[in-house]
């Protein structure tokens, strides 16, 4: 990539690659270095800007006039194109007219109504994982409610279901550089897209769920018929690597801090609490662009005009400026203000039915599952989100 913009002299840089496998894999030191260095830092390798302080990350998400989403989130710009027309890639008033269309699926009420069989699913995968003793917490258990959950609730046909993992990954891949990872993505873009035309064009979603709801929309006028692919690829983009990170995650910190475990188990209460503290600690997306529409400054410092800006939510998750140990997995920490489901008109739209799902899979292993012991690890490789390929544990039932 070619460096385009020439940052003044008093502005920190570094050649670092975020996108390079060792800094997938262990991104943390990196992300202190940033925000020791200053409130942003310039990324020579993509000619972008890296917000990582949390002060300073929550001051960008708000100021959407200044930040904007609507060129893209990706950090290069062909996905960007690609995102025109998504809720993501918009900013207000057109962004509150798209977050609108679907909204109605997402209250806590349209929520509720899934609660119940979610929990149902959630028991009867946890009891029979537990009677085996061995498993592994992403093949067999974080992946599979989102996904019978998350077609089912966007309405999808069975025929494709079984590649969504694979686009999914290859959407968060994209969203980061054009790197060789996202470019052994493309075939998959490609699929996903016409899996969606061929939905849209054919309307093979199920009547009343959200895919209904977009194409709905455009039935009713309220959105152009063209943009019901860019809506369907909001929801089927992030529904589902997201909450598999963050299940996947919360057992690797649970059975690495065993004492963690004992408070939840002893205070099932505390189970909300302590999955915003795995989101926080292990934030599953870690970073998302804007562009700036004017020249602004961000901590005292100068950005141009048609700057890209890196947002590091898991930077500023422990940010040591706002959390104090912040290194720390503790499920009592006070930790709603959290930035990793976004913050602001861009906040996760999607966050309650992944903490349905969450909260169920650890309510039901609080009940049965005295402690978790890691047999094994091994991470996946992706350009934005942090997560496990496969996390081998073995589990000691309650009252064994
Ligand atoms: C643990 C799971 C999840 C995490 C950590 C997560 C994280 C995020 C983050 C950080 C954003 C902010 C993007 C920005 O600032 O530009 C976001 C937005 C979004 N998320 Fe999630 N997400 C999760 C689950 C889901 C699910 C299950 C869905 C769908 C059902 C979903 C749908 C969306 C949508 C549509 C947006 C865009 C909202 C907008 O632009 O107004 N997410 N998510």
């Amino acid at each position: 990539m070619t460096r385009s913009t020439v940052p003044p002299a008093e502005v920190p840089t570094t050649d670092v690659d975020l996108y390079s496998d060792d800094q997938i894999r262990e991104p943390y030191e990196t992300y202190r270095a940033l925000r020791d260095a200053g409130p942003v830092v310039y990324l020579e390798k993509y000619d972008t800007w890296a917000v990582s302080r949390y002060e300073h990350v929550r001051e960008v998400l708000k100021d959407t006039d200044t930040f904007s989403s609507a060129g893209g989130v990706s950090v290069n710009e062909p996905f960007n194109r690609q995102l025109v027309g998504t809720t993501l890639a918009s900013d207000p008033p057109e962004h509150d007219k798209l977050r609108g269309i679907v909204a109605g699926s997402l209250t806590p009420r349209a929520l509720g109504d899934r609660r119940a069989a979610i929990e149902e699913q959630a028991e009867q995968l946890v009891a029979g994982l537990v009677a085996r003793g061995e498993f592994d917490a992403v093949t067999e258990l974080a992946r599979v409610l989102p996904l019978s959950v998350v077609p089912d609730f966007i309405g999808l046909p069975q025929d494709g279901r079984d590649r969504l993992l694979d686009w999914a990954s290859a959407v968060f891949d994209a969203i980061g550089p054009m790197n060789e990872r996202a470019q052994r993505g493309l075939p998959a873009l490609a699929q996903l897209g016409s899996y969606i035309g061929d939905l849209v064009e054919h309307g093979t979603v199920t009547p009343g769920s959200l895919g209904d709801g977009v194409l709905s929309a455009a039935r009713e006028g309220r959105i152009p018929t063209g943009q019901c692919p860019a809506l369907m690829l909001d929801y089927l983009g992030p529904a589902l690597d997201t909450t598999i990170s963050a299940i996947g995650n919360a057992i690797y910190l649970f059975s690495r801090y065993t004492e963690q475990w004992d408070k939840v188990r002893e205070d099932p209460k505390l189970i909300p609490n302590a999955f915003n503290e795995v989101v926080r600690l292990e934030t599953p997306i870690r970073g998302f662009c804007r562009h700036t529409t004017k020249e602004t400054s961000i901590g005292g410092t100068t950005i141009g005009a048609g700057q890209k800006v890196l947002v590091l939510y898991a930077a500023a998750n422990r940010d040591e400026r706002k959390w104090q140990d912040p290194e720390t997995f503790d499920v009592t920490r006070r930790v709603g203000d959290h930035v990793g489901f976004g913050f602001g008109v861009h906040g996760c739209a999607g966050q309650g039915l992944a903490r349905i799902e969450a909260h169920a899979l650890l309510k039901s292993l609080a009940a049965r599952v005295a402690s978790f012991e890691l047999l094994g690890s091994e991470r996946a490789l992706n350009n934005v989100i942090r997560a496990f390929a496969s996390i081998r544990v073995r589990v000691t039932p309650i009252g064994a």
